[in-house]
């Protein structure tokens, strides 16, 4: 742990290296006994069965079968091995931190064998792993055993050569006791066995009254920690079992329970492995961890570490698949972050706390941190603005609703949706004196997994789009987009969506979303926000708020009726907001602003996200590090230079080979389809060919201006620019402007002056300051002599003295030390002013051992408060400056207790 060993006090980073120990322990052992220690593999899994590496075995899987196991980078060949496994697994995603028990994100111990020593060596390793004093010393007579209902060789082993009592061995069916979990009658085919699990009976304060034994009752009395699976069969087809050429052995130690275990925790949440989020997540919301009713700071340690480890192995968030799972955590992790009251973004704040905890096992997560932060403030940052669309959604419902009870059909939808969870409609509900009626909530919920039974767990919780747009789409198919060339259109109401399902009508005051035949409307994609606007009728009128596209090519008009009727069959007068001519400038301009920082930078450079709306553009693209003036200006040149060169902007739908041909820009990660649109800028030589959906202006001229109000780092590789152009560049520099005459008249000069004006000051100070240090130490000095001679006394082998002055700041108050260290001989000097305490020894004490960093510890930690510092010099803060003659009391024992 040496990079973070200097955030952690004493007393965690020795639990947390108790806990690598405890890793370290478990490896050791086999490798003792014939095992190649070998890394753990990324949780990003490589096999297509599996999203996530979900257990120790995963790597080694054709081993089972007959390949010989060699290693690259270790010589030979290993029939032994031995891991400490990443794991990620999402099935349980939903009781993540609402149980004690579940982890999305855990490690997992193994031993393994291929077709090398069996049931015998496992199990005998297994107990005594778990039973000697030396290793993990459990009481024997608190462990149970289960088999696998014919295992009759695992049951005499146990009994005959372990010597586990009978009455502690039980056997079980194949839900309980093969692996995979009922591999035999549902598969899956491949490796799998009958195994044996381990557990630890925790006493029946932990259980429920029905408990007796494993796998009964509903508490958490007996702890399964470790599965040793007897790897002995080939399942095939129709439930056949292919006995292996070769018997091998797959063992699983869950490191969470054993480290609750271990530590004498009920569970792992109250160990070093998520303490130090927890403690974090406290300390910034000011709500300390209550243990079990305190789910968010579990479902946030749990998330944010999960988050951590996959984004580290190279899992981005993203739409489908694994990455989904990832941008889910974020967003559930920030959904609990704003229940508990937290307003900005803060899961990034917590990676550092995950490096604590896991980076000594697991450096790649401190080695990626910067990166990692990036990624998961940019997926929170677009969580939280969904967040706040929903929450002005739910205002609306709420507003046009007549009775108490929002129905639970609404508040699903707002879920399946538009991802709205239902704690924050309750919350929001429950502002206005409403309720949402739960049990209606429960009734949708198990409708539409009825519906969509036969897809998998992850694919029904993660459903977006409501049946009511499917249902539109196939009548009316995909939405035509006239926003190219039109801001303005006529056209026809062909759909309503209200409350999750379709309506024949939106009354003055509703709020529905509303699909049209065709639409200049740009639906939210490509960075380019959706636009807003309004829709006129014969007798009535309707403002937009957003535009986005379903999944199915519907563009979707968020809508509220201010006059009138609105039903399907209305002929309306679409018309786009006129800010979207700037979000057009704001478009053009980000992609100049790529091809002229590839051009002032170099070719590395591409982009890694962007936002364009009407008021600002925002860029984000890889590069190591931030840009020099002249770089920045060079960049904000070219780009007006290609502005006032009012080059053509085009567009055409080309096949990609095409596109692909032409040097068009493309992005990493995104998906073409087989015709693409390319949008060029300038004719001749064009400076930018881009693919883009999103709308652009004619030609570059338009653009007007272009300012760069910013550039930032996003994280390690990552820097983000944000600019101006058009009509926002002119009030910026308004801004600009205001801001310098404002700044003049503090000053009491003209603008002109405030340079000069401003060097003067800052010199001033600087003399000020030298002169306020100055009389600093004078006073120091004074009340030094004057104050009456410390006594020296004698404690734990030294002499030492301690001192109290008042209103001495921190380096008045060293220098105070420094004279009673040379006044009084002492071997310790303790001085202390309000809440501050330095600590100095003397050069031959700190021979004999002395060390004012421990001491300065010791004596603040005693009376609420920490500090520390070198051997020689160290310093403290108390929370209570009242208690600084307590603090100095103290020192003796202190003294007594560090033997120096
Ligand atoms: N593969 C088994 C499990 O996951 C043992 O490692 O439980």
């Amino acid at each position: 742990m040496p990079v973070y060993s200097c955030l952690v006090d004493d007393g965690v980073s020795q639990a947390i290296s108790e806990l690598n120990d405890l890793r370290r322990r478990f490896l050791d052992y086999f490798v003792e006994r014939g095992h190649l220690a070998y890394p753990s593999a990324s949780v990003k899994s490589d096999d297509p069965s599996l999203m996530f590496t979900s257990a120790g075995m995963v790597q080694f899987k054709p081993y089972f079968l007959g390949a010989t196991p060699k290693f690259a980078g270790y010589d030979g060949v290993w029939h032994r091995v031995t891991t400490a496994q990443k794991c990620l697994r999402i099935n349980d995603i939903e009781n993540v931190g609402r149980t004690l028990r579940h982890h999305s994100f855990f490690e997992m111990l193994g031993n393994f064998s291929f077709g090398d020593y069996f049931k015998r060596e496992a199990s005998t390793w297994a107990w005594e792993f778990a039973t000697s004093q030396k290793l993990l010393g459990l009481d024997p007579d608190r462990l149970y055993v289960t088999v696998y209902q014919d295992d009759d060789e695992a049951f005499q082993i146990w009994r005959d050569v372990v010597g586990v009592p009978e009455s502690r061995i039980s056997r079980w069916d194949e839900d309980e006791n093969f692996w995979p979990a009922n591999a035999v009658t549902k598969g899956p085919n491949g490796p799998c066995g009958p195994c044996s699990e381990i557990f630890y009976d925790r006493g029946p304060e932990y259980g429920t009254a029905d408990e007796d034994g494993p796998n009964t009752g509903s508490g958490d009395r007996y702890v399964e920690f470790w599965n040793l699976v007897f790897t002995q069969f080939d399942r095939q087809d129709g439930g056949v079992l292919e006995p292996l050429p070769q018997k091998n052995i797959d063992t699983g130690l869950g490191f969470e329970r054993l480290a609750a275990l271990m530590m004498g925790q009920p569970d792992a949440y109250g160990t070093e492995l998520f303490q130090p989020t927890i403690r974090k997540v406290s300390q910034l919301s000011g709500q300390p961890y209550q243990g079990t009713s305190s789910l968010s700071h579990r479902v946030i340690a749990d998330h944010v570490r999960a988050a951590t480890f996959a984004i580290t192995d190279g899992v981005l968030p993203a739409n489908d698949g694994a990455g989904y799972v990832v941008k889910m955590l974020i967003r559930r992790a920030a959904r609990h972050a704003y229940l508990l009251g937290l307003k900005d973004a803060v899961l990034h704040d917590l990676v550092d706390e995950v490096g604590i905890a896991m980076g000594g096992a697991y450096p790649e997560v401190l080695d990626g941190a910067e990166r990692v932060k990036g990624v998961i403030e940019t997926e929170e940052e677009q969580f939280r603005r969904t967040l706040e669309s929903g929450i002005e959604r739910v205002g609306n419902i709420l507003s046009d609703l007549r009775g108490e009870e929002l129905p639970g059909e609404v508040a699903f939808d707002l879920w399946q949706t538009y991802g709205f969870p239902l704690d924050l409609t309750q919350e929001l509900a429950a502002e206005r004196g409403m309720s949402v009626d739960r049990a209606g909530y429960e009734a949708a919920r198990e409708a539409a997994r009825d519906a969509s039974r036969g897809e998998t767990g992850e694919k029904r919780l993660f459903t977006k789009q409501s049946d009511a747009f499917g249902a539109i789409a196939a009548r009316v198919g995909e939405t035509r987009f006239l926003g190219y060339e039109a801001s303005q259109a006529q056209t026809e109401v062909v759909g309503i969506v209200r409350e999750g399902a379709e309506v024949d009508v939106l009354r003055e005051g509703d709020s529905g979303t509303v699909v049209l035949a065709q639409t200049p409307f740009y639906a939210e994609g490509g960075g380019q926000i959706g636009d807003a606007g309004k829709l006129a009728w014969d007798g009535g009128g309707a403002l937009v708020s957003d535009t986005r596209r379903s999944s199915q090519g519907l563009f979707l008009h968020e809508v509220k009726v201010v006059r009138g009727r609105l039903a399907p069959g209305t002929q309306v007068t679409a018309s786009v907001d006129p800010a979207r001519d700037q979000t057009r400038k704001h478009h053009t301009a980000t992609h100049l602003l790529h091809a002229a920082l590839r051009t002032v930078l170099g070719t590395h450079v591409t982009q890694a996200g962007s936002l364009v709306a009407p008021d600002r553009l925002r860029f984000d693209f890889t590069h190591s590090h931030a840009l020099s003036a002249d770089e920045a200006t060079a960049v904000e040149e070219l780009v007006n230079r290609w502005i006032q060169a009012d080059l053509e902007v085009a567009w055409r739908v080309v096949p990609l080979a095409e596109a692909r041909e032409a040097g068009a820009m493309m992005l990493f990660g995104e998906k073409y389809g087989s015709q693409v649109r390319m949008v060029s800028v300038g004719d001749e030589r064009p400076v930018s060919i881009e693919l883009c959906g999103g709308t652009h202006v004619d030609r570059t001229g338009t653009i007007g201006a272009f300012i760069i109000t910013s550039e930032e780092a996003v994280s390690a590789g990552v820097r983000r620019i944000e600019a101006r152009v058009g009509a926002a560049a002119i009030d910026y520099l308004r801004e600009l402007r205001a801001r310098e005459r404002r700044l003049a008249g503090l000053l009491g000069v003209n603008p002109a002056q405030l340079e000069e004006r401003v060097t003067r000051l800052a010199n001033e100070l600087k003399d000020s300051q030298r002169e306020v240090n100055r009389l600093r130490d004078r006073l120091a000095a004074a009340l030094t002599s004057a104050a009456p001679a410390a006594e020296v006394r004698e404690a734990g082998g030294y002499s030492y003295a301690t001192f109290a002055l008042e209103g001495l700041d921190a380096h008045a108050l060293r220098t105070a030390a420094d004279r009673q260290l040379e006044a009084t001989g002492a071997d310790v000097v303790v001085v202390g002013s309000g809440p501050l305490i330095v600590v100095k020894t003397s050069p031959g004490a700190r021979e004999r051992g002395a060390d004012a960093g421990r001491l300065v510890r010791g004596i603040a930690t005693r009376v609420g408060g920490g500090g520390g510092g070198k051997a020689d010099m160290a310093q403290a803060g108390l929370k209570d400056a009242a208690r600084l003659s307590e603090a100095l009391a103290g020192v003796p024992e202190v003294l007594g207790q560090a033997g120096g």
